[in-house]
């Protein structure tokens, strides 16, 4: 019997229609994440550091934050490492984190020393940037997809459990269906304007290339539309594995770079096409990826995967893809989007380049 994606206790009557075409039955399963109906919001984090090159980072900013991470009282439920070379050349790696509430991330900031400690950097004194991206979404306002059901993905590990087979997926608009806020809310956010993606104000050191800040807090942007989308080909035969690496990888780059490299044509703030870092040896996976994005609107966000060329190849490529391995596909693949109100963000960047994040749109 097929679900739907908004669970039973956020359904509510609409007043904006969804649209399902008439009819649809879904091409292939898709499935959602249930949480516990008692969770009224989840956190996630972005916690990193950011180098001027690869052999600058010696681990000391990891394992700084991994005592925080893991000190006793409220930590998070789930946290791993990504990285990813920007295109300034910098190297960033950071941790994303979930709490399955507010008030757990408010207690471990507290009372594990983070906040403290964050406070007291000195942009002057450190010898890399740092930045700290949380967002506080309520349930109504988050929305997740799944491939599979049995490999859980960021929020997905706080989850009670996954949905049957969900009905709002596989045309264009579903993404929105899937939100339960926008069953009564068109969640228009703040076009953004040509002047919010000039460069910063403060100026710690500047070279000929990079705009150095020292420590800037960002406010939060009426419905701000995250997505965290990823990819896992651990498990794929050599074939498939091949396949992948050589017609899906390459398009998806070429997507995730003109986000980064051209965001202001489509209303993307920000785009971090990141590798999951193993814990064990620090090094990137090379077989989890994913697409760390914060558009303007959600309808920035809905635009670009619909009409341009280069979320088209990639949505092109997969439907390519499954029909090569008549459908027999073991690459995972999951995204969360969350749509924010502005105290449901909390963007502060020290010592960062001025291209980082919310950074250099301010
Ligand atoms: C939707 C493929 C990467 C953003 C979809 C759908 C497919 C797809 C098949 C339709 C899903 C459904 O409703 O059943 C892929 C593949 C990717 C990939 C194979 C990588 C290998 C990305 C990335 C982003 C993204 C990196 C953004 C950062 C979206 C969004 C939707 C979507 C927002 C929902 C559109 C809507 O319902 O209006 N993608 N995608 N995708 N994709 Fe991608």
């Amino acid at each position: 019997m097929i679900d739907s994606a908004i669970p039973e206790h956020l359904r509510c009557t609409r007043t904006r229609p969804a649209n399902t075409p008439a009819d649809f039955q879904p091409p292939y399963p898709s499935y959602s994440v249930r949480f516990p109906e008692r969770a009224s919001e989840l956190v996630m984090a972005i916690i990193g550091a950011q180098y001027k090159t690869a052999s600058d980072a010696d681990g000391a900013a990891r394992l700084t934050l991994s005592a925080f991470l893991t000190a006793p009282t409220s930590p998070p439920s789930f946290f791993e490492w990504a990285s990813v070379t920007d295109n300034k050349g910098f190297y960033n790696i950071s941790t994303l984190a979930y709490w399955p509430s507010k008030a757990a991330y408010e207690a471990w900031a507290e009372q594990s020393g983070f906040r403290e400690w964050w406070q007291g950097l000195k942009p002057e004194g450190c010898r890399h940037g740092w930045f700290l991206e949380v967002f506080f979404p309520t349930m109504d306002r988050l929305e997740t997809l799944f491939n599979t059901r049995e490999t859980p993905e960021g929020c997905a590990h706080m989850r009670e459990d996954m949905s049957r087979a969900v009905q709002e997926h596989g045309y264009w608009g579903s993404m929105r269906d899937r939100l339960p806020a926008s069953q009564t809310d068109a969640l228009t956010g703040a076009k953004a304007t040509a002047g919010d993606f000039n460069g910063p104000q403060t100026t710690l050191t500047c070279s000929s290339e990079d705009v150095i800040v020292g420590r800037v807090s960002i406010p939060g942007k009426k419905n701000l539309a995250v997505i965290r989308s990823g990819q896992d080909w651990l498990d794929t035969s050599p074939e498939e594995r091949k396949l992948y690496l050589e017609t899906m990888h390459p398009v998806l780059t070429k997507g995730m770079d003109f986000l980064r490299d051209h965001g202001d044509e489509v209303g993307c703030y920000s785009c971090r096409f990141m590798d999951v870092v193993d814990p064990a040896t620090a090094k990137a996976h090379k077989d989890r990826t994913f697409g760390l994005a914060y558009f303007d609107d959600l309808a920035s966000l809905e635009r670009w995967c619909k009409e341009h060329p280069t979320h088209l190849a990639i949505f092109g490529g997969f439907h390519q893809y499954a029909r090569k391995l008549q459908n027999n596909v073991t690459l995972r693949v999951f995204h969360e989007v969350m749509v924010l109100e502005p105290a449901q963000q909390l963007f502060e960047y020290v010592a960062c380049h001025s291209g980082t994040g919310m950074l250099v749109k301010y």
